[in-house]
């Protein structure tokens, strides 16, 4: 066998994976993906906006650019982004291959193998993976219906006083829908507040919210701009514009910004010129803002009649979250149940899902009495023929 490296050896295909592959079959209904639903891309206005760029802009697309991104990018980005109250003046911007390579970057820039990072649990699959990959030790923290547990961090951070990181989705969170609300994020920014633990803030979804009362409870923890704590915040193009473009961004601490414009250039020298073209275009004529409406509306739609869905057909003893924007609804079975077996029964029903232990920081875990179900890559229609197989395998199983 070549002699590969310790940290590649450490990551595995999992069994769910490998159903995966047979769930993406176009006759099986899927709740499994965290994609856009293909029909929704602003392809036209994208064409548009392209065929109406100059030619020197239309080079520019094909060419190499600079590591940190487009400067024109840069510009229009930072006006996005100070409408949501972010502190673009007194941090540095720096443009990501999707927020999945910040992750990486972030996690090769404060991570030695075995040194421990705090996570959700459950918690996003990529930021897992970014993490294992610098064989990081996971200490998994579990989320309640508010956020993170206080009391648990505080515990495990005076148990280990080495923890290098947290990582935390607090806005319409990946996999459990979850939105943080403004008196935990309060309690978060005072235990952290001079601990020496930077905080990665991942807020792929924040924009896709459903209700405006929501706004307030979405303001990032990086706007609030708290003293004591290195906030390093990522964001994406993927659930806003289209992940195909491979393109998102953090906004960092400048001495943060520094080490990773290091390791981004060893990565990959620059995200794609192209798709930064594209966006900065899109952003540029205001049609971002109409997209996103148009967005968040239909996905409120989908997540409606998922709602209705599993209220009709779902068992009483399953609990789960009404989502109040994002793209997942989060399943709760009863303890011992076996969300891969029932995941193996809805295929045979024609649908599928994400087994909860998927996104369980502790590998070795056996629990997985719990599943995600996306909403967002599915019309009302499919939504309505898929949710009574998922709940017809939850039967099944569970009884
Ligand atoms: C919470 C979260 N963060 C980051 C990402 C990565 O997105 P991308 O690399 O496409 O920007 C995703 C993708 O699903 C996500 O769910």
């Amino acid at each position: 066998m070549p002699r590969f490296s310790k940290a590649v050896l450490s990551l595995r295909s999992s069994e769910i994976r490998d159903l995966m592959t047979l769930a993406s079959r176009p006759d099986i209904i899927s709740f499994a993906g965290g994609m856009p639903g293909n029909d929704l891309f602003p392809v036209t206005a994208v064409e548009e906006l392209f065929g109406g760029l100059d030619l020197k802009t239309k080079q520019a697309a094909f060419q190499y650019g600079p590591t940190p991104g487009l400067p024109t990018l840069l510009e229009s980005l930072s006006g996005f982004l100070e409408k949501k109250g972010l502190p673009v003046k007194e941090n540095r911007l720096l443009i990501t291959t999707g927020s999945q390579q910040g992750l990486s970057i972030l996690a090769r820039a404060f991570i030695d193998p075995g040194d421990t990072v705090l996570v959700e649990t459950p918690c996003f699959i990529g930021a897992l993976s970014a993490f294992r990959a610098c064989e990081a030790e996971l200490m998994a923290i579990p989320l309640d219906g508010e956020g993170l547990s206080i009391e648990r961090l505080e515990r495990e951070i005076d148990i280990d006083e080495r923890a290098k990181l947290l990582y935390l989705t607090p806005y319409f969170h990946n996999p459990a829908g979850l939105l943080y609300t403004a008196e935990r994020k309060r309690q978060l920014i005072e235990t952290l507040q001079g601990r020496d633990i930077p905080l990665i803030e991942d807020d792929a979804y924040g924009d896709l919210y459903f209700f405006e009362e929501d706004r307030q409870r979405l303001k990032p923890i990086k706007a609030i701009n708290p003293e004591g704590i290195e906030v390093c915040y990522t964001g994406s193009f993927s659930k806003i514009l289209g992940p195909g473009l491979r393109l998102g961004w953090m906004l960092l601490p400048e001495e943060i910004y520094a080490k990773c414009e290091l390791i981004k250039q060893s990565a990959d020298a620059c995200s794609p010129s192209f798709t930064q073209v594209l966006a900065d275009a899109f952003i540029r004529s205001g049609q971002i803002y109409s997209y996103i409406e148009s967005v968040r509306l239909e996905y409120k739609r989908r997540a409606a009649a998922m709602v209705a869905a599993l209220r009709e057909h779902l068992p009483e003893y399953v609990k789960w979250n009404e989502p109040r924007g994002g793209f997942y609804i989060w399943l709760t079975l009863p303890e011992g149940a076996d969300a891969t077996d029932i995941m193996k029964l809805a295929l045979q029903g024609g649908a599928v899902f994400v087994a909860g232990k998927t996104f369980d920081p502790d590998a070795s875990s056996k629990r997985n009495n719990s599943l995600r179900l996306s909403y967002c890559n599915n019309t009302p229609e499919q939504i309505a023929e898929g949710i009574p197989i998922v709940a017809d395998a939850i039967r099944k199983s569970c009884g």
